[in-house]
This record gives structure tokens, C-alpha cells and sequence, in this order.
């Protein structure tokens, strides 16, 4: 998986990069992320990428064109908006998507990164917060964000998306079933975690999981999960289907209420 970054500060990302499982990853090969500067695609000798906003206005808004001919040099896109459907390299045909971050976009939720995982290649555009000029999303697939609130620019929501999305290619993580057994994966929160020592400041390991019964280990945990969602996340809850098990469970536990 490949990830162009279009971005005014490509130095924010290279320590995250660097770091643990992501750093190991691209040491391995297993991603490889692009950073381009938005500004060397300027043309003119103080290398603009903002200007004022038409119509006035506070704020500075990010020019079009060199955002465009960046894109056009990483993706050898045509004239118009970003090919939807891949593009051919050699033989093959690579599966890949322009991704612009900012407030007003899709949320990226898990879905949404198990999905991208199966491309080839992300391009993320990083708008600044004031915004971006209008005719950039022409040439975007989908506009993405990480949140109901206003960051600084798309470069934290671009370490996100790779972060996120970078989990779910396999040997990323080292160990395959992680991803699918966690937080979220079927729209569940993850059951409680202990590791030593078994007691600290008065509070025990639940005996369940000291008892080497790995089928009821196997309850607990999704009774665990199923009771977490319902008192944490009730929106998440609500667009469960529960199975008989589960809902067993469920009486269980209230039962015990
Ligand atoms: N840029 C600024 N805020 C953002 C957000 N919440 N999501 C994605 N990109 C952004």
C-alpha cells in the first residue's frame, strides 16, 4: 500500500512515521508513504500556495493549481477530476483513491478504513483549516473527516487515516486476527484487558480468566463487550443483531444486576 501526502509541512510526519508498528511497517516494505510538498508545485518565486478569498473574508484559502499539479505529477491524473477507478501502471491495475481531509467530509469510522485498506494507493490532500479552494474537491474522490471539530489542517487527520488504515494490511500488526477482534469490529467495544499482577491496590483479575476454561473466557468476554456497548456507546448498541447467544447473555447478566 502506497500513501502520497500532499501537504504544506511534510516534516510533521516524519517522526510519527518513524514510531513503532508504523515505522516497522514501512521498514518492511509493508507501506510506503510519499511525502509532497505543495509548495514545489508553485510557480512563482515567493512559491504561494495560499491566497486571499475572493469575495473577502478573513483567512487565507489553498490555491488550486498547485494542489492540482502535484496530483497530476504523483497520479499522472488527466486534465480532469481524479481517476475514479484506479489507474493502469505496467499490466496491472492499481486500485487507488485522492482523499481530502477536512471537517465537512465523510467520517472516517472503521467501515470506512477496512475499506481503503484494500487499495493500492491513498492520496491525501491536507486542506488548511481556513479552507481550500472550491475546485480542488473536482479532483478528490472523497472528502474525509476525523471528527466534529476544527484542527489546524489535514495533517493529523492524514496520520489517522495511515494509521488506521495501515492495520488492517496483513503482517502490519504481526499477529493476523488482532484487527478483527477489537474495538469496533462488529460494531462492539472491546471486553476488559488485564495483564500482571493479579491483584493491585485491592482490585482482582476476574477469576474467569485465571480459570484456563476457554469457552466460558470466550462468554465472559463477549458478554463483556455487549454490556461495555450498551453503556457506552448506546447509538452502537441500537444497530446490533444480536444473536440468541447473545441476547442469553444479556438476560445473564441482568440477571445478576
Ligand atoms: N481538517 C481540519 N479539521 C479536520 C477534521 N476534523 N477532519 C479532517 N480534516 C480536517
Amino acid at each position: 500500500m502506497r500513501f502520497d501526502i500532499l501537504t504544506l509541512f511534510p516534516d510533521f510526519f516524519t517522526s510519527p512515521l518513524a514510531q513503532s508498528i508504523t515505522g516497522r511497517a514501512i521498514e518492511r516494505g509493508l507501506i510506503e508513504v510519499r511525502l509532497c510538498n505543495i509548495r514545489d508545485y508553485t510557480t512563482d518565486r515567493h512559491r504561494t500556495a495560499d491566497d486571499s478569498p475572493y469575495g473577502g473574508g478573513a483567512g487565507m484559502v489553498m490555491k488550486v493549481d498547485p494542489v492540482v499539479r502535484a496530483l497530476k505529477d504523483i497520479r499522472g491524473a488527466g486534465d480532469g477530476p481524479a481517476e475514479k477507478t484506479g489507474s493502469a501502471e505496467g499490466a496491472s491495475v492499481r486500485r487507488s483513491k485522492v482523499l481530502l481531509a477536512t471537517p465537512q467530509g465523510v467520517p472516517f469510522t472503521h467501515e470506512l478504513a477496512v475499506e481503503l485498506s484494500a487499495l493500492d494507493d491513498i492520496t491525501i490532500v491536507c486542506g488548511r483549516y481556513e479552507g481550500v479552494d472550491e475546485r480542488i474537491r473536482r479532483y478528490v474522490d472523497l472528502e474525509v473527516s476525523v471528527g466534529d471539530y476544527v484542527l489546524t489542517g489535514g495533517e493529523i487527520p492524514a496520520l489517522v487515516i495511515i494509521d488506521a488504515v495501515s492495520r488492517f494490511i496483513p503482517g502490519v500488526l504481526g499477529h493476523e486476527a488482532s484487527p478483527l477482534n477489537e474495538t469496533f469490529s462488529e460494531g462492539l467495544l472491546e471486553y476488559p484487558q488485564y495483564t500482571r499482577p493479579e491483584e493491585f491496590d485491592g482490585v482482582k483479575v476476574p477469576e474467569v480468566l485465571l480459570s484456563g476454561n476457554h469457552a466460558e473466557i470466550g462468554r465472559w468476554r463477549r458478554a463483556q463487550s455487549l454490556l461495555r456497548t450498551k453503556r457506552k456507546r448506546p447509538d452502537l448498541f441500537e444497530k446490533l443483531e444480536l444473536t440468541d447467544a447473545d441476547k442469553k447473555l444479556i438476560e445473564g447478566l441482568k440477571a445478576r444486576q
